[in-house]
C-alpha cells in the first residue's frame, strides 16, 4: 500500500493561514453510523472491582494452578479461626473450596469481615446479599456494613437461619445503611453464635453484596461507572480482548461456556492480568451491557487457536474450536429455538442480541511470533472466516491483524488496526486508511510523550491534552473513511486506581464513586461521538494545521456536520503563552454546498484554556483541564461558517437539531464535574500524581 505522509511540518508553522473549507452536497460513502465506542477486558480490576458491581473481593473462594486458593480480603471477627476447606460435598462443582468459621475463644459471636475492593462504598442505598451456609445452626446471622477506622455500624440486618447439617443452603438479605459513610474505608460483616450450631463452626461460600446496579440488572454494573461511559455516546463495543480473550495457555483461554448461569456455576478464570477472575462479568452481563449502554453494536472475539504462551493449535485439532465459535454466535444471535440460543433464552433473553461482527482471535502477530502469526495466516484465520462466513454470510469477519503487520487478509474479512502512539504520530497517521483495505481501529490511544522514547520510555500519567487532540486527528482521518473502517474503540477504557499498570485510561475509578474521573480524552471522544453522520461528504482538502471530516446525517433530517482538529504547536514554544496566544489561531470558515445565509449550527469547541499542551485530569482535582462550550453560530451573508480555532483544539459545526445529548447523566452525584473534591481521605494506595 502507498500512504501519502502527512506533512506535519505545515502542522508546526507558527503563522497559521486562513483555512476555507468547500463542502459538497453530495457524492460522499455512507458509514456504518457506529464509529466510537471501546474495549473491555477484565484488565488489572476494570471489571472485577471496576464495572462490575460485585462488592466482595474472594468471594468464592476460587482458584487455579497459577493462583491458589487464599482467604485474600476476609478478616476474622470475635476471635473466629478461619480456615480453607475442600468438603467432600461442594457448593458445587465449579466451587470447590470454602470457608470455615469456627468459634475461637468462647464468645457468643464469630464470624468475618471482608474488606471489598480497596474498601467499600456505602450509602442510604439499598445493598443485595446473599451467602451460602453448610452446618446445622439455630439462630441468626447479622450482616452488617461497617468502618474499618472506626467503631461505625452503618447498616445491619437479622438474617434469620435456614442452614441444615448436610447441605448447602442460600441465604439472601437486603440491606439498607441509614447513613452515608465519609469514606470508602468500611467492610462487609457477617456474624452469628456459635452456640447455636452443631459442632462449633458453619461453613461459607458464595458471599456477595450489590450496590444498586445500572439499570437495576440482578448481576449488574456500577452505576457512576456504566453513566459516564454511557454519557460519551459509545455506539460500538468490542469485547473480550483482548489478551483476555487468548488466555495464558490454550487450557486456560477465556471459555465463554464457563461465564454462563448462576454464579455458583462459574468456576472463574485464571486472569492474564496477575489475579484470579471470578467470572461473574461473563458474556451475557457482557452483551446486556452492550444493549443497555445505548445499544451498542457489537464485536466479538473469538478463540482462535492461540494463546499468550504461544500454544497454538495444529490445523488438525482446529475444528472444534472453530464449532465452538459457532456455537458462541448461535448462543448470541441465534433464534430462541436453536440449540445455543435456547440457553440464552434460559438465561432470560430469548431476543437475539444484533451481532454484525465477529473478530477472530486477537493480535495474532504478537505472541508466539512468528509461528503463531504464519499458522494464523496459513490456516487458522482461512479456516474460522470460511466457516463463520458459510453460516451466517451476514456477519463481518474481522482478522485480528492489520495491512501494516504485513497481511492482506483475504476477501471479504477486514482487519484491526491497534495504534498506541505519540500524538505526533497519531496526526501524521491522519490519512492512514487513504488508501488501505477495511478495519477496525479496535485499540487505540495516545500513550507516550512526543520525545521518541515510546515503550522504551514512561507512559503518560494520564491522558494528557496533546495526546487527546493528537488522537482527535487520527480519528477524524478515521472517520473521513468511515465507508471501511466502521469503529473505533478506546483502549485501554477504565482504570482502578488501586492496581493499574496502562495509565492512559479514559476512566479512573477507586472503591469511592467521587473519585470517578473523566480524562481529557473522555471529552475529545464525547464530542466527536455527539454529532454521528450517516455519509461523508467531499470537500476540499487543505489539511494542515487543521484536519477534518465533513458529513451528513441521514437519521437527522439530514443535518450537515463539520469536524476539526487543531494540532498547531512548536515544540520549543508550547510554554510561550505570548506565541500560543496571537501565532497558533487559525480562521476557520466553513461553506457547504446549499446553505444560505442566516443558517444556524450549534458550534462545539473543545479546548484547554490554560495552555499546558502536556496538561492531565487529575482524579484528586476533577476536571481543571478541558472546556467544552457550545455556541450558537449563524451563516453569514455568502452562507459561510466562520470562527477560530486555537493551537490545541476540537471544533464540532452541526447544523442538526437533534445531536447525542452531550453531557447526559454521567454520575449519580452532580457534584463531580468541577471542583469537586474527593471524599477518602488522602491518596489511594499505588496513586502516583501527574506530571
Ligand atoms: C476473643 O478474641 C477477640 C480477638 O482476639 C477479642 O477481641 C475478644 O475480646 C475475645 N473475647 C473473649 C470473650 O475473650
Ligand atoms: C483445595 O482445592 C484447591 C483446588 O481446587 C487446591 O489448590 C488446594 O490446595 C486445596 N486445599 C486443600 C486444603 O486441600
Ligand atoms: C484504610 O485505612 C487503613 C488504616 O489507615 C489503611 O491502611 C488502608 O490503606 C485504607 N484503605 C483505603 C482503601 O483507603
Ligand atoms: C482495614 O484496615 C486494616 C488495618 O487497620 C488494613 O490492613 C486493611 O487493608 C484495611 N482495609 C481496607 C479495605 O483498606
Ligand atoms: C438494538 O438495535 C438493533 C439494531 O438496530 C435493534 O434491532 C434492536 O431492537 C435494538 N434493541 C434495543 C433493546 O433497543
Ligand atoms: C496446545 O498447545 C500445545 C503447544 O504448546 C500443542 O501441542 C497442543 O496441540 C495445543 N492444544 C490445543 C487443543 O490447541
Ligand atoms: C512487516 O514487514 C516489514 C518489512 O519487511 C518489517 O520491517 C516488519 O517488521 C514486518 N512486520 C511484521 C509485524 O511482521
Ligand atoms: C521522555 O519523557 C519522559 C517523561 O517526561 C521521560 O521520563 C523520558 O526519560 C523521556 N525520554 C527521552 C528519550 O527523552
Ligand atoms: C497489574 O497491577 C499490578 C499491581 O499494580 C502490577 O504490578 C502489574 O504490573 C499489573 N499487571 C499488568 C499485566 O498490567
Ligand atoms: C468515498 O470512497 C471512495 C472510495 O473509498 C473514495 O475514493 C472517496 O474519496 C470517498 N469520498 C469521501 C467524500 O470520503
Ligand atoms: C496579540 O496581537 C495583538 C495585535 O495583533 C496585540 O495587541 C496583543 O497584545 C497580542 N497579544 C499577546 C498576548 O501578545
Ligand atoms: C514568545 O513568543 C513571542 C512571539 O512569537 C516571541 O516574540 C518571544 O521571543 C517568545 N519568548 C520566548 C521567551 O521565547
Amino acid at each position: 500500500m502507498h500512504l501519502k505522509p502527512v506533512a506535519l511540518a505545515a502542522a508546526l508553522a507558527p503563522f497559521a493561514a486562513a483555512l476555507d473549507v468547500q463542502v459538497a452536497s453530495s457524492g460522499g460513502n455512507k458509514t456504518s453510523y457506529h464509529q466510537y465506542g471501546f474495549l473491555h477486558e477484565d484488565i488489572n480490576n476494570s471489571g472485577d472491582g471496576g464495572i462490575y458491581a460485585e462488592l466482595i473481593v474472594n468471594r468464592a473462594f476460587q482458584s487455579s494452578e497459577l493462583y491458589p486458593v487464599s482467604l485474600n480480603g476476609y478478616h476474622s471477627l470475635h476471635g473466629a479461626r478461619l480456615s480453607i476447606q475442600n468438603l467432600s460435598q461442594p457448593l458445587s462443582a465449579a466451587l470447590d473450596s470454602s470457608m470455615r468459621v469456627a468459634a475461637g475463644n468462647g464468645s457468643n459471636r464469630a464470624g468475618f469481615e471482608n474488606e471489598g475492593y480497596w474498601g467499600m462504598n456505602v450509602e442510604c442505598q439499598k445493598y443485595t446479599g446473599s451467602f451460602w451456609v453448610r452446618g446445622a445452626y439455630d439462630g441468626s446471622f447479622t450482616a452488617s456494613l461497617q468502618s474499618n477506622l472506626t467503631d461505625d455500624v452503618f447498616g445491619s440486618v437479622e438474617v434469620p437461619s435456614q442452614a441444615v447439617a448436610d447441605d448447602w443452603v442460600e441465604h439472601t438479605f437486603t440491606l439498607t445503611p441509614d447513613r452515608d459513610a465519609p469514606n470508602s474505608n468500611n467492610t462487609f460483616a457477617i456474624t452469628f453464635n456459635p452456640e447455636g450450631t452443631e459442632n462449633g463452626y458453619l461453613d461459607f461460600n458464595l458471599i456477595s453484596l450489590f450496590p444498586p446496579t445500572y439499570k437495576d440488572r440482578p448481576n449488574g454494573l456500577r452505576v457512576d461507572l456504566a453513566q459516564v461511559l454511557e454519557a460519551y455516546h459509545p455506539t460500538v463495543f468490542r469485547f473480550p480482548g483482548g489478551n483476555m480473550l487468548e488466555g495464558n495457555t490454550n487450557e486456560t483461554y477465556w471459555d465463554w461456556k464457563k461465564t454462563l448461569g448462576p454464579l455458583r456455576e462459574r468456576p472463574g478464570f485464571p486472569g492474564v492480568w496477575g489475579y484470579m477472575q471470578t467470572n461473574g462479568l461473563g458474556l451475557m452481563e457482557y452483551l446486556e451491557l452492550a444493549e443497555d449502554i445505548n445499544n451498542m453494536t457489537i464485536v466479538v472475539g473469538v478463540w482462535a487457536g492461540l494463546s499468550l504462551n504461544g500454544d497454538i493449535t495444529p490445523r488438525n485439532d482446529l475444528q472444534p474450536f472453530i464449532d465452538d465459535a459457532l456455537n458462541e454466535i448461535e448462543f448470541i444471535r441465534g433464534p430462541a429455538d436453536s440449540p445455543w440460543g435456547s440457553r440464552r433464552a434460559e438465561l432470560g433473553h430469548p431476543e437475539p442480541f444484533n451481532l454484525q461482527y465477529v473478530e477472530v482471535g486477537n493480535e495474532d502477530w504478537l505472541a508466539g511470533a512468528p509461528e503463531g502469526w504464519n499458522s494464523y495466516k496459513e490456516y487458522r484465520f482461512p479456516m474460522f472466516m470460511q466457516a463463520i462466513n458459510d453460516a451466517y454470510p451476514d456477519i463481518q469477519v474481522i482478522a485480528s491483524g492489520a495491512t501494516s503487520d504485513n497481511y492482506t487478509f483475504p476477501a471479504p474479512a477486514i482487519g484491526d488496526y491497534h495504534p498506541y502512539r505519540e500524538p505526533d504520530a497519531l496526526v501524521e497517521e491522519f490519512n492512514r486508511f487513504d488508501n488501505d483495505l477495511g478495519h477496525i481501529v479496535g485499540e487505540v490511544s495516545a500513550t507516550f510523550p512526543n520525545n521518541g522514547s515510546k515503550f522504551d520510555g514512561p507512559l503518560f500519567d494520564f491522558p494528557a491534552w496533546i495526546g487527546a487532540v493528537g488522537s482527535a486527528v487520527s480519528m477524524i482521518g478515521y472517520e473521513r473513511n468511515a465507508d471501511r473502517i466502521p469503529g473505533t474503540f478506546y483502549a485501554p477504557i477504565l482504570r482502578n486506581m488501586n492496581r493499574w499498570q496502562w495509565a492512559v485510561t479514559m476512566i479512573q475509578h477507586a472503591a469511592d464513586p467521587a473519585l470517578t474521573t473523566r480524562s481529557v480524552s473522555w471529552y475529545i471522544w464525547e464530542a466527536l461521538a455527539a454529532s454521528p453522520i450517516s455519509h461523508t461528504l467531499p470537500a476540499n482538502e487543505q489539511f494542515g494545521p487543521v484536519f477534518y471530516v465533513a458529513g451528513r446525517d441521514e437519521n437527522r433530517d439530514d443535518a450537515l456536520v463539520w469536524k476539526g482538529a487543531c494540532y498547531n504547536i512548536s515544540s520549543n514554544d508550547i510554554y510561550n503563552s505570548t506565541y500560543r496566544a496571537n501565532s497558533t489561531r487559525v480562521p476557520v470558515t466553513v461553506h457547504f454546498d446549499g446553505v444560505e445565509s442566516g443558517t444556524e449550527a450549534t458550534l462545539t469547541m473543545v479546548t484547554n484554556p490554560g495552555g499546558d499542551p502536556y496538561a492531565m485530569v487529575d482524579p484528586l482535582e476533577g476536571n481543571k483541564v478541558v472546556s467544552t462550550t457550545e455556541t450558537s453560530i449563524t451563516a453569514n451573508a455568502d452562507g459561510v461558517f466562520e470562527f477560530y480555532m486555537t493551537e490545541l483544539s476540537l471544533a464540532v459545526l452541526d447544523t442538526g437539531v437533534n445531536k447525542r445529548v452531550a453531557g447526559a447523566p454521567y454520575s449519580p452525584i452532580g457534584k463531580k464535574d468541577h471542583d469537586w473534591k474527593p471524599r477518602m481521605a488522602g491518596k489511594p494506595p499505588g496513586y502516583r500524581p501527574a506530571v
